[in-house]
């Protein structure tokens, strides 16, 4: 189902393009953020806020362009599609150097996403960025279980893991070199994904790389971003050329009713994020929380994200369900359902699945 045109207008005084000064019913907003969810698609990378980007540059002694964190702001509101967001995040992601920024960044990101409910998270991040700076991949790695240990022994009932990205944009042989140096850590991943600017034929481009992690046991997800050239053959050959089980974003399943089935009957994931870039078009958040319904009411395992919250917006996954809902028409049924897709799709145990679907239950009986 299409989002209605008809519903818009009738939201169209309640909600902008940005939802800038959204306000959510009180009410729904406490269901909202004590709902258990799980956060399947974000980037470690993404979830720097300005105000900590600062502190690490600070404390790194970087002298940086931007002397407080409107100014940085300032540079995250630049990015207007993929390609500009990406030049933004690459470059501020460049005050990393010390396994300490990796546990501090991803400490302030889980005590954050925590207290919108999320209890299960599985982390995109990039080796990549950091090896072209100088890091080592041991101190990447160290920095993530510093985080994962500070944030489980913290947060009652979180748990944590990590899905190693390949750049889509730098060569394949470059994604194979990582995924073998990694083997010492590989215990500590999920798996594996594929971001940053989608590239003509991707898919294709990884086809060994995919291969050698399923022989490592490694699961697997990619990226296929929203309204990108040759999206549908892009969607069509993560499925068939690399074989993986969820993907991220994917919106445009909707688009193509022989996908859409495909996806439906192989119980692939979807992970939808309905964040814009700061200077999107008007009418993208109605694009993209109107196909996520679309997709939900069309039986698709699709759940919420936040994908880059300190870089969009500062918006975690319970502040864009609640637009995802006003902007969409949602019922709170349709946000419980993507909370239990969330679990369902996410890469545990199916006893820990059953309890979250429990726990989820449970809760709304209390709730209402
Ligand atoms: N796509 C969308 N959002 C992102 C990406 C990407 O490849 N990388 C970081 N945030
Ligand atoms: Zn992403």
């Amino acid at each position: 189902m299409k989002f209605s045109s008809l519903l818009m207008c009738a939201l169209a005084p309640f909600v902008s393009s940005s939802m800038s000064g959204f306000e959510a019913d009180p009410e729904l907003e406490r269901f909202v953020m004590g709902l258990p969810k799980a956060e399947l698609h974000l980037h470690m990378e993404g979830t720097v806020e300005p105000e900590v980007f600062l502190e690490i540059a600070a404390r790194n002694g970087m002298d940086m362009p931007y002397k407080d964190a409107e100014a940085v702001k300032e540079r995250m509101r630049s990015a207007y599609d993929l390609p500009s967001f990406i030049e933004m995040y690459e470059e501020l992601i460049g005050v990393v150097r010390h396994p300490e920024d990796i546990r501090d960044i991803t400490l302030h990101y889980y005590r954050k996403a925590y207290s919108q409910g999320v209890r299960r998270v599985e982390m995109y991040f990039d080796p990549q960025l950091h090896l072209e700076r100088g890091m080592t991949l041991e101190e990447v790695f160290t920095g993530l279980a510093m985080g994962k240990a500070a944030a489980e022994a913290e947060l009652d009932d979180l748990t944590i893991g990590f899905i190693m990205a390949f750049l889509r944009d730098r060569p394949a042989e470059a994604a194979m070199q990582v995924l073998e140096d990694a083997k010492p850590w590989h215990s500590m991943l999920l798996g594996v994904g594929l971001d940053n600017p989608e590239v003509e034929d991707f898919p294709t481009k990884f086809k060994e790389v995919y291969a050698r992690a399923k022989s490592y046991g490694l699961r697997l997800t990619s990226h296929c971003d929203v309204q990108q050239k040759n999206t549908i053959a892009h969607h069509w050959g993560v499925i068939k050329v690399l074989g993986v089980e969820r993907i991220d974003h994917g919106l445009n399943v909707l688009d193509d009713p022989e996908l859409l089935a495909e996806v439906k009957k192989r119980g692939i994931g979807l992970t939808g994020v309905p964040s814009l870039f700061y200077r999107e078009m008007p009418g993208r958040m109605e694009y993209r929380a109107g196909a996520i319904k679309g997709l939900l009411d069309a039986g698709v395992e699709i759940s919420i994200h936040s994908d880059d919250p300190g870089m969009k917006r500062g918006l975690y996954v319970g502040d864009l369900m609640l637009r995802a809902q006003a902007t969409a028409g949602m019922t709170r049924e349709d946000l419980v359902t993507m909370a239990k897709n969330s679990f369902r799709t996410a890469w545990i145990t199916d006893e820990e699945c059953s309890n979250w679907l429990a726990a989820i239950d449970g809760y709304v009986a209390k709730f209402e």
